[in-house]
């Protein structure tokens, strides 16, 4: 029977496609062989609708059950242990639709004895199209920086989602403002799953010490130039997939400082600690440059893009994993690793954004990676790395590090003014769902 102390319960977001699928495969692949045996898999799964849902649990079935082929080759018998160990469920959330994050929720809420991880993977780019003639020059002239940093996706601009609230009969009551798009199904979407969930992450069973873990997806693309304080949502601007990265990065570096934690403690229900819970964590991770469906492409494209990244990565470029189990390392190693070895290694080397990195030979591993105004680590004075660095990359300064936390502040203070704002007008409009 399956109960706290011996079942590991995950969420991956956006699992049917790209790097939630590989992060749901590679969770099944590393958990059975590192974790006790007396331990099970629980992994929840969500996609947009149930024809998604179903062939995702079809394609974990068949991972799950060459994982066993594997095992049973080295050890007979295995294999029937090992199936029992994972337990696979599907849900429904569009990111888009602030009720569908509350539904799930309060599902999850109602059904499930805890959350050990989430993993916010679902995204969406916001582009219209690529300035081929830019592309081919950046990569010509300069193949693995115009390949990891690409300065010609054209993006939308002026993106908002639906309507969140029905029609009004009385208009004056019912006014919504806009929610960008790119910023709601890349950030708001899943800043408002995490708050509803921190409860589910909190509580630990008897054996636990660990706090649950919020992995939150970022990018190499979260760039500080696009991120603009005065349209955080970034309706207005070009970039809105990149800013809404660098949004990302700033709330969760920011996420651990003293001065955050009165917004940090509210949005993950902590304000009062209790012996049985403990607070949630939020870590930062993203993919390296993986060949997914995220740009789509025609056929025959699609083909060379992901030659042109296997080059890159030939060329030395440490962040072109291309496959999406190679791109899912750094959020599968998030998600099991002890957290033991997460403390010492912020301990030793500060807070960092985690991503998945590579070499020549396709050996994929874990590599701390650069954020503007925050070096690797929040410490003045760290040694640069020499490889994966932005050719535009500047050292840390003081000066840096405070915009950065100031930013980091300011969005923290935003985004749960808008949290409670946004609560308020579901419950005015008599759709929000209550959670207790
Ligand atoms: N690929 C890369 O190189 C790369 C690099 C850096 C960061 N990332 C990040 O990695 C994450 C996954 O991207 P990917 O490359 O794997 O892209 P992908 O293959 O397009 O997968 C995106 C996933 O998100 C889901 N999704 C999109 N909009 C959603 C919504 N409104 N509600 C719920 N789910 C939604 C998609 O579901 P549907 O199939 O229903 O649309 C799909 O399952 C994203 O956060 C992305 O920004 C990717």
């Amino acid at each position: 029977m399956l109960t706290p102390d011996n079942a590991f319960y995950v969420l991956v977001t956006g699992a049917n496609s790209g790097l939630g699928l590989g992060i749901a495969a590679r969770l099944i692949d590393e958990f059975l062989p590192t974790r006790p045996q007396d331990e099970t898999l629980v992994l929840i799964i969500t996609t947009r609708n149930q024809r998604k849902g179903d062939a995702t649990i079809t394609a974990l079935k068949e991972q799950l059950r060459k994982t066993c082929r594997k095992a049973e080759k080295k050890l007979p018998g295995v294999s029937r242990v090992l199936q029992q160990r994972v337990v696979l469920r599907q849900e429904r959330l569009d990111l888009l639709s602030l009720v569908s994050v509350q539904q799930l929720s309060k599902r999850l809420r109602d059904t499930v004895p805890k959350l050990d991880v989430v993993i916010c993977n679902a995204g969406i780019g916001g582009w219209t199209g690529i300035n081929w003639p830019l592309a081919f020059k950046a990569i010509l002239t300069s193949w693995k920086t115009g390949t990891t940093w690409p300065t010609y996706k054209l993006s939308a601009v002026g993106w908002t989602t639906k309507p969140q609230l029905p029609p009004a009969t009385d208009v004056s009551k019912r006014e919504e403002p806009p929610l960008g798009e790119v910023f709601c199904a890349n950030f708001f979407g899943h800043y408002l799953l995490g708050h509803y969930l921190a409860p589910l992450l909190a509580k630990r069973s008897q054996s636990e010490q660990a706090p649950g873990r919020l992995i939150w997806t970022s990018s190499l693309e979260a760039y500080e130039h696009t991120f603009n304080m005065q349209d955080i949502q970034c309706i207005m601007q070009t970039e809105a997939y990149e800013s809404s990265k660098r949004l990302t990065d700033l709330m969760a570096m920011t996420s651990v400082l003293p001065s955050t934690q009165t917004h940090v403690n509210k949005y993950l229900g902590y304000e009062q600690p209790s012996e049985k819970t403990t607070k949630p964590r939020i870590y930062l991770s993203h993919p390296g440059i993986t060949h997914t469906p995220i740009m789509p492409l025609i056929f025959v494209l699609d083909v060379a893009w992901r030659l042109v990244c296997y080059i890159s990565r030939w060329l030395g470029s440490q962040w072109h994993v291309v496959t999406v189990d190679k791109g899912a390392v750094a959020a599968v190693w998030l998600a099991l690793a002890k957290q033991s070895t997460l403390d010492t290694m912020e301990q030793r080397e500060g807070v960092g954004k985690w991503g998945s990195a590579i070499d020549v030979w396709g050996n994929e591993r874990v590599e701390r990676t650069e954020v503007e105004g925050w070096g690797w680590g929040g410490e003045i004075g760290e040694t640069p790395r020499k490889f994966g660095r932005s050719p535009h990359a500047k050292a840390l300064t003081p000066q840096s590090k405070e915009k950065f936390v100031h930013d980091g502040e300011q969005c923290w203070a935003e985004l749960e003014r808008m949290r409670v704002d946004w609560e308020r007008r579901l419950d005015e409009a008599g759709v929000g769902v209550r959670m207790d």
